[in-house]
């Protein structure tokens, strides 16, 4: 072995075990996985219900089913992140706040359905790291449809 491939070595193991030893010190920081409790969940139709549990529970509500590798950092921060995030801007888990001002439940409802319009909701990875989470078309019109019903009573109910 040439002194030039012996110091390539060399810094290989350096680099490998400073890598080894970061992972080993990540996980150390730990994040939350809890799951709060649930104070007054959304109600709707079961075929609605069931495509929103599937496709969007998971950081939409106080339900989330914690993957192993959410345990695992840097993968744990990132996912916390997400499903903090997810909960703070709608969680289904309270929607009950929503429907006390059918003005705020409106603005949810037609978000869910321009974001899944759009397919942009589940987000990409989440789809790419759970393939059963994508909306059927036929869930996704059964949604709209549910959606659109939402509305309408909310417009005949208010008083004018
Ligand atoms: C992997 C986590 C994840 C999943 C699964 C997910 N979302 Fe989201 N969603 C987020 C995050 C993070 C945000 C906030 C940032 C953004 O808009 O991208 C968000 C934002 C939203 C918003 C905007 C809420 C507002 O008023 O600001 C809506 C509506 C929404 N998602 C609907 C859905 C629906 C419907 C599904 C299921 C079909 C779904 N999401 C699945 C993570 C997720």
């Amino acid at each position: 072995m040439s002194r030039a491939e012996a110091a390539t070595g060399h810094t290989l193991r350096a680099i490998l075990w400073f890598a080894t030893i970061a992972f080993l010190v990540a996980q150390l920081v730990r994040t939350d996985r809890s799951n709060p409790a649930v104070s007054g969940d959304l109600s709707a139709p079961p075929a609605v219900k069931d495509a929103l549990q599937r496709s969007c529970y998971d950081c939409h509500s106080n339900q989330t089913r914690w993957p192993w590798y959410s345990a695992v950092a840097p993968c744990s921060w990132w996912i916390h992140h997400e499903v903090a995030e997810g909960r703070r801007r709608m969680n289904f888990s309270s929607w009950t706040d929503y429907t006390s001002d059918p003005g705020t439940e409106n603005q949810k409802l037609d978000e869910i359905a321009r974001l899944i319009a759009s397919d942009a909701m589940p987000p990409w990875y989440y789809r790419a790291m759970h393939p059963g989470a994508q909306l059927t078309s036929a869930e996704r019109d059964t949604i709209t449809q549910w959606i659109a019903g939402e509305k309408l009573s909310h417009a005949a109910s208010s008083p004018r």
